[in-house]
């Protein structure tokens, strides 16, 4: 099924409304100033997606003259490390502006005369959707870095739904094999191909991501004072760097305030725990006497629908994420209570597996078997067998068109300025 180019042309739009509404909150001083050293500057962001555009779309898929050949040094990730980019002669904000928009108005001229059955880069509209998915992400990573910069709130959004207490437990996912991974999705990238089975043994599933409130207690236990809990590795990084909480949490008496988007409130008990590293989610699993899921466990729960075998594109069925499945596309700018979506639950009853936060999992970064590059190296295979883990499902701040019950994300294990969060599995008794 190929989306038509009407389709992909609002999904470009949409994309850059989103850029728009990211790069527009703040001034141009903000737009040139380094939040973090985990993030670029966010007029390298806004730069940097024309720049892939232009790369892909205008020059390859179109054929055309380069827009800007003279710029794609600076814009090239590869080449200069997030916390040295503010130190380049970067495009200013005008500038920057001008530049995606131009190249903008090329590639739809390209969309416009393009066969999207000439030849697989095109296929299905591929090249536009990994165009649409890059911005998206990088709109994303903007996003943490709105979460990351001091002063005053500039973002707004109406709070998420709902949760029901009655979402609680585990649900238990039936041994025996399943479908991972895709070769029909049209817009899935390389690393989520090719189909293949996956035989795996019994397990309980928690049915919602672990809560603040279901985190504060492993605090409050001392967890983060008893090296049992933590593998070496995590141990020594939470001695290093001094880990006492999750990202943007302050302790208040007795109680914990977290700060998001430059507001500062007490913790919503129900709502998922967000901004912890892989190591911190892997400290609190094995004090609760369980572990974090493999990154196969988590896609059968997503996925694997028990009445007919077959693997379905999100928990809820093929349907595209709407409003009532899933917490996505930063239509809200916190993760929602559990319970908040009972539409999106799977077959098996597991909830809010899409959309909220990011989900850690105890994978490492790896091409599945009989993995091919496409269209570039330089999306997923270069990392593979790095020091990453596979996070899976997207969080609030995931767009619809980057993520699906395939989908794979992957980042080091001491990171947490992301939107991450986790939930456990534990074996059959
Ligand atoms: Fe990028």
């Amino acid at each position: 099924m190929t989306p038509d180019k009407n389709v992909i042309a609002a999904e470009l739009e949409r994309s850059r409304a989103r850029t728009a509404l990211l790069t527009d909150a703040v001034d141009d001083d903000d737009l040139v100033q380094q939040h973090s050293p985990l993030m670029s500057p966010l007029v390298w962001d806004l730069a940097h997606v024309g720049n892939q555009e232009e790369l892909w779309l205008v020059r390859d898929v179109g054929g055309r003259e380069p827009v800007r050949q003279d710029i794609d040094h600076l814009y090239d990730a590869f080449k200069h490390a997030r916390r040295d980019r503010p130190a380049l002669p970067l495009l200013d904000p005008a500038e920057a502006r001008r530049y995606i928009a131009q190249v903008r108005d090329k590639a739809l001229d390209v969309l416009d005369r393009v066969r999207l059955d000439e030849r697989p880069l095109v296929a299905g509209g591929f090249a536009f959707g990994m165009i649409v998915q890059h911005e998206q992400q990088h709109d994303e990573t903007m996003l943490a870095t709105h979460q990351l910069r001091a002063g005053e709130p500039v973002l707004t959004a109406a709070p998420p739904p709902p949760g029901d207490r009655r979402v609680r437990g585990e649900a238990l996912i039936p041994g025996g094999p399943f479908t991972m991974g895709t070769d029909t999705d049209p817009w899935a990238l390389d690393n989520e191909r090719p189909a293949h089975v996956v035989d795996l043994p019994a397990f309980l599933i928690d049915v919602a991501p672990v809560t603040n409130a279901g985190y504060a207690a492993f605090i409050d236990a001392g967890g983060y004072d008893d090296p049992r809990w933590w593998s070496a590795k995590g141990w020594a990084h939470r001695q290093e760097a001094g880990l006492t909480a999750p990202l943007h949490w302050f302790p208040d008496g007795g109680a914990w305030l977290y700060r998001r988007f430059g507001r500062v409130s007490p913790l919503i008990p129900d709502e998922p725990v967000v901004h912890v590293c892989f190591h911190e989610a892997e400290a609190y699993a094995k004090w609760a006497g369980k572990r974090l899921p493999t990154e196969a466990e988590w896609e059968k729960a997503a996925r694997w629908d028990p009445e007919t075998g077959r693997s379905r594109r999100y928990p809820w069925g093929d349907d595209p994420p709407g409003p009532q499945h899933a917490n996505l596309g930063q239509r809200h700018l916190a993760p929602a209570p559990v319970g908040a979506y009972p539409a999106g639950a799977s077959p098996l009853g597991v909830h809010q597996l899409i959309g909220d936060v990011w989900e850690w999992t105890s994978t490492d970064w790896h091409g599945y078997p009989g993995f091919r590059v496409f269209p570039y190296a330089e999306y997923s295979e270069v990392f593979f067998g790095g020091d990453y883990k596979v996070l899976r499902g997207g969080s609030f701040g995931t767009d619809a068109a980057a993520c699906r019950g395939t989908f794979r994300n992957w980042d080091h294990p001491v990171r947490r300025q992301i939107f991450s969060g986790f939930r456990c599995v534990r074996e059959l008794a």
